[in-house]
């Protein structure tokens, strides 16, 4: 057990050294916080599957402040070092072959690796000052609802780590979009900020996640993710919405709305949370709230959003969520 501290970018030294000593530290992203070890070692690497509790074959993202460090650990294609020139730093992971020096449990022993350079400072700090590559997974326990402040990651990982840095509220909110190049065509393994309609910008094919990906693989796709503990349904209208909000109060249950700004004024007297008015703000809300809403409520009514943008990428997390009951 130890005694977690949860501390700012004073701690950013401690956090240093314990990643050099093959500690894991918590430590912020724009996306959602990370759990943090050393990607050369694999000791390090280890102890983060059995923080999480999470199976040993669902591989890890590994973190890099440049396309320079990527190579240390994966070859980089022309291709990708044109998404990184792109997009990065920010909310984008390109999974690309892996060099044999990076241990193959950071992969669960598959031979490609997803590369992140995060948009965040104290996190590229963390990078550059260890000179090191970090693997990092969402820093909540398996299964959870992804941490967006150290709070959040503290509920789940206490007594589990020595340190957790504190960067405030991840801006962006969800986690990053996971894209391989390692199929015949690029294709969007987990939708995030960084969307289908911004990559075919760049590159003239894309396939996107949306008609269920079946063909691309992910490891980590056949887990479950991103599931409070209550009951959570989603509705299409408000008329479904509320009915069904109305029969949950009826059987006793205590139930909350999760509705977008511009519904506020149509559930009349009750229980709602205001998601945010455009998609950007619902992103950075919305694992928040799912979080506090799992432990006030016993059933949550989610709003459903059209499946375009990054409000593509937030309905992914939401299905999920509700296991895709729509009422
Ligand atoms: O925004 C993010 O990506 C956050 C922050 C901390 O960077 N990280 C994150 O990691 O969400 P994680 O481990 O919770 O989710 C990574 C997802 C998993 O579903 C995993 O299966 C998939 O990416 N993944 C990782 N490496 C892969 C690979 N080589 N091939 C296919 N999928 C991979
Ligand atoms: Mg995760």
């Amino acid at each position: 057990m130890y005694q977690t501290i949860i501390g700012g970018k004073e701690y950013l030294d401690m956090a240093i050294k314990l990643i050099k000593q093959g500690e894991l530290v918590a430590f912020p992203t724009e996306t959602v916080y990370g759990l943090g070890a050393n990607a050369l070692d694999k000791n390090a690497v280890n102890k983060i599957f059995i923080a999480k509790n999470r199976p040993f074959d669902n591989p890890l993202i590994v973190h890099v402040a440049s396309v320079r460090q990527a190579e240390v650990v994966a070859f980089v294609s022309n291709e990708a070092k044109m998404l990184f020139e792109s997009f990065s730093p920010g909310p984008l992971t390109v999974i690309l072959p892996k060099k044999p020096n990076l241990p193959k449990e950071v992969t669960g022993d598959i031979n490609t690796v997803g590369i992140r350079i995060p948009n965040n400072k104290m996190a590229l700090e963390l990078i550059t000052k260890s000179n090191l590559p970090i693997a990092a997974p969402s820093a909540n326990i398996s299964q959870k609802v992804s941490p967006t402040s150290a709070k959040f990651v503290f509920e789940d990982m206490n007594g589990k780590i020595p340190l957790i840095l504190d960067g405030g509220e991840c801006e962006v909110g969800i986690e990053s979009t996971v894209l391989t190049l390692e199929s015949d065509i690029p294709t969007i393994l987990r939708p995030g900020a960084v969307t289908v309609e911004m990559l075919t910008k760049v590159l003239p094919k894309v396939r996107s996640h949306t008609g269920e990906i079946r063909v691309a693989e992910s490891p980590g796709m056949k887990y479950k993710h991103y599931a409070p503990s209550c009951e959570c349904v989603m509705f299409e209208n408000i008329y479904s919405g509320t009915k069904f909000y109305d029969e949950q109060t009826k059987n006793g249950k205590k139930a909350v709305m999760l509705i977008t700004n511009d519904k506020v004024d149509t559930v009349g007297a009750r229980s709602y949370v205001d998601m945010g008015k455009t998609g950007e703000e619902i992103a950075h809300n919305v694992f928040r709230i799912l979080r506090e809403a799992e432990k006030k409520y016993d059933c949550i009514i989610i709003e459903k959003l059209p499946p375009k943008g990054i409000y593509a990428s937030i309905m992914n997390r939401l299905e999920k969520s509700s296991s895709g009951k729509t009422v």
